[in-house]
């Protein structure tokens, strides 16, 4: 029988978390944690190369292991755990330094978006994805999940994986990215969702707050009677990730024979996000309750993985010459 593949991805806690991260990357990340060896981390290192407020990092950590875990993260399945736990990553990360050319940094996009938005950057703002390569090779990673925007990063882990391995030997699998079904999630202005937009829908809104954003969706102005295309409207965008399948038929065709409004749309829509999130925020209000379960999964996931990276670097010590 083929080995199962082993599934890493990492997720900053930059802020709460929307409906695309939960449809670009925890949904699949979830999904994996069925038959495969997986592994997900807050990735709380690379965050400081944002967020420099401790509270804030500390309460955002947190916020981003309850969301996995209401969401349907099973740590008996997959191992959830905080980046920091395993400080070896950045041992590893000086090993690949010194294979990593200046240019294949300078060509980083995050890299390059960042800098084009005027934030300051710095050292480990330009050296993020090689960090990023060291979370992946540390636990001998095959597969990726990550969005359009990560795909790059996993290019460089893989690119310095390999260069790696041609200088000191086999010592790190060469891992592989994998795009989510839904890479592109519109958020509420139609632009891509983002927490640095302002445009986002969050996995954990309820009431009057979800129920302001999801009318405050842009549409086009065409009257209620006009015939209407669903492929190019932002609400049934959104519909379409949530909504059994006999209901996305029935809306597309309620858009083309006209007749139906964007408000319907909008209602229909607001039922589905309550119906699909409503046993998430039942589990997240339980869970709230037990905070030192929470952390003691992240402190037995730390050390698992921790124990996993730490073979890796023997490996990478003996290769070097240093053991
Ligand atoms: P943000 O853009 O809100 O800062 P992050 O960069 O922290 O989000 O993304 C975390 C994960 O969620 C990444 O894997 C990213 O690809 C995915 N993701 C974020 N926004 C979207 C979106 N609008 N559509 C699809 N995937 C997304
Ligand atoms: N850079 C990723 C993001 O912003 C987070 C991340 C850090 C990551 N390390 C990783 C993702 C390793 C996948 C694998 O979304």
């Amino acid at each position: 029988m083929e080995k199962p593949k082993r599934y890493l991805s990492g997720i900053q806690p930059s802020g709460e978390l929307h409906l695309g991260n939960y449809f670009g990357a925890m949904k699949q990340h979830i999904e994996n944690q069925h038959g495969n060896d997986s592994l997900y981390f807050i990735a709380n290192y690379h965050s400081l190369t944002t967020i420099q407020d401790a509270k804030k990092l500390k309460k955002l950590t947190f916020e981003v292991a309850l969301s996995y875990l209401a969401c349907g993260l099973d740590p008996n399945k997959a191992i959830l755990f905080k980046q920091s736990d395993v400080p070896e990553i950045t041992q590893l990360m000086w090993f690949l330094m010194t294979v990593t050319p200046m240019g294949l940094l300078q060509k980083a996009v995050s890299y390059k978006d960042k800098i084009a938005k005027g934030i300051a950057a710095n050292a480990g703002l330009f050296n993020y994805p090689v960090l990023m390569a060291a979370d992946i090779l540390a636990y001998d990673s095959n597969i990726v999940p990550v969005g359009k925007d990560q795909v790059q990063h996993v290019e460089i882990a893989r690119d310095l994986a390999i260069k790696f391995n041609g200088i000191f030997g086999d010592v790190f699998v060469i891992p592989d990215y994998k795009l989510s079904s839904s890479p592109y999630v519109p958020g509420v202005d139609g632009s891509k969702m983002s927490k640095s937009y302002g445009n986002t829908i969050l996995i954990f809104d309820e009431g009057k707050e979800l129920k302001k954003k999801v009318m405050s969706i842009v549409t086009s102005s065409e009257p209620l009677e006009a015939q209407k295309n669903p492929d190019t409207c932002n609400i049934f965008a959104l519909y379409k990730l949530l909504a059994p399948k006999e209901k996305v038929s029935e809306m597309a065709e309620n858009y083309r024979k006209g007749n139906y409004g964007f408000g319907h749309a909008k209602m229909a829509l607001l039922e589905e996000i309550n119906t699909y999130f409503e046993p998430f925020r039942e589990r997240r209000k339980e869970l709230e309750k037990k905070p030192s379960f929470l952390l003691d999964v992240l402190r037995e996931g730390g050390k698992k993985a921790r124990g996993m990276a730490k073979m890796t670097l023997q490996r990478a010590l003996q290769s070097v010459g240093i053991e």
